[in-house]
């Protein structure tokens, strides 16, 4: 019997960072809840949840607002308790273009999908009245959010208002025992990462940079992800998970090698 349970939206595939987070924390005794973006993904989707004994995954794309009350509708009549909620989304239609191309159509939707929808499933949770006193909400955020990384472009006022949104939500809902963080981690080639001019190089630049000669790997980033999401005293944070890159990283990613 799993003592706990987590909502986890944002797997994609086995390699993606919320796989990560989701495999923790099942690790950890969590039961996992999982989301898929459409039928395209839901193989890929399950090739991780399959091993993490889920029976049942629920459709889900930032503005269905028909699959997000049927998700919650089932934990409602479920008597289903949430302990955490991972919000590992992100997108940038126009992520190839430098920021001043980029229309406010794009900006707009890049903001609501990467930065808004964890206010807007919050939101619901909260209505539904299905996130139990201590429960955590955590969401992924980048340096980019305060750096003008290059080749990041858009994802950089989108991650900051994504921050700042951390902050604002767990100073309101602190009083109701939820916390809310970010982690903030080094590169990870992922499918949402490889849209990302230079990524090859910004990871390059990121292993060479950092003190420890690499980057944090996606079983770095669950283990975090979890003691973020436990430890009682942990709020309002974006938390580097960098190996200490960026105290030191030139931020660009530099001439191809
Ligand atoms: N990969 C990195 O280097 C890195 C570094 C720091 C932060 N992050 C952040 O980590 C998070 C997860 O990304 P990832 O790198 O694991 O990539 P990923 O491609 O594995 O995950 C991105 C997820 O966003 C979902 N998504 C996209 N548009 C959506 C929509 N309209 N509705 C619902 N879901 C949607 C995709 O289905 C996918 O599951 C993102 O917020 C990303 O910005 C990534």
């Amino acid at each position: 019997m799993r003592k706990k349970t987590a909502l986890v939206v944002g797997i994609a595939n086995t390699g993606s960072i919320s796989a990560g987070i989701a495999r923790e924390l099942y690790t950890n005794g969590y039961k996992i809840i999982p989301t898929y973006l459409n039928e395209k993904a839901l193989p890929h989707v399950k090739e991780v949840t399959d091993a993490l004994g889920v029976k049942k995954l629920f459709p889900f794309q930032v503005g269905d607002e028909q699959a997000l009350c049927a998700l919650i509708d089932h934990l409602r009549k479920n008597g289903i308790r949430l302990d955490a909620f991972v919000h590992g989304i992100a997108f940038a239609g126009e992520i190839k273009k430098e920021l001043h191309e980029v229309s406010w159509k794009s900006f707009r939707e890049s903001t609501r999908v990467s930065a808004f929808s964890m206010v807007e499933i919050t939101s619901k949770l909260m209505e539904a009245d299905v996130l139990n006193p201590g429960s955590s909400i955590l969401t992924l955020s980048y340096i980019g959010s305060h750096l003008a990384v290059e080749g990041y472009n858009m994802m950089g006022p989108v991650k900051s208002i994504l921050e700042a949104l951390v902050r604002g939500l767990a100073s309101e809902l602190g009083g109701k025992g939820i916390r809310v963080n970010a982690l903030s981690p080094g590169p990870v080639m992922t499918r949402a990462a490889a849209g990302i001019k230079g990524f090859e190089n910004l990871l390059r630049v990121a292993t060479e940079a950092s003190p420890l000669d690499r980057t944090a790997t996606m079983e770095d980033i669950g283990r975090i992800a979890c003691e973020v999401i436990e430890n009682p005293a942990v709020n309002a944070v974006v938390y580097p998970v960098d190996c200490g890159a960026s105290v030191t990283m030139p931020v660009g990613p530099g001439e191809e090698k």
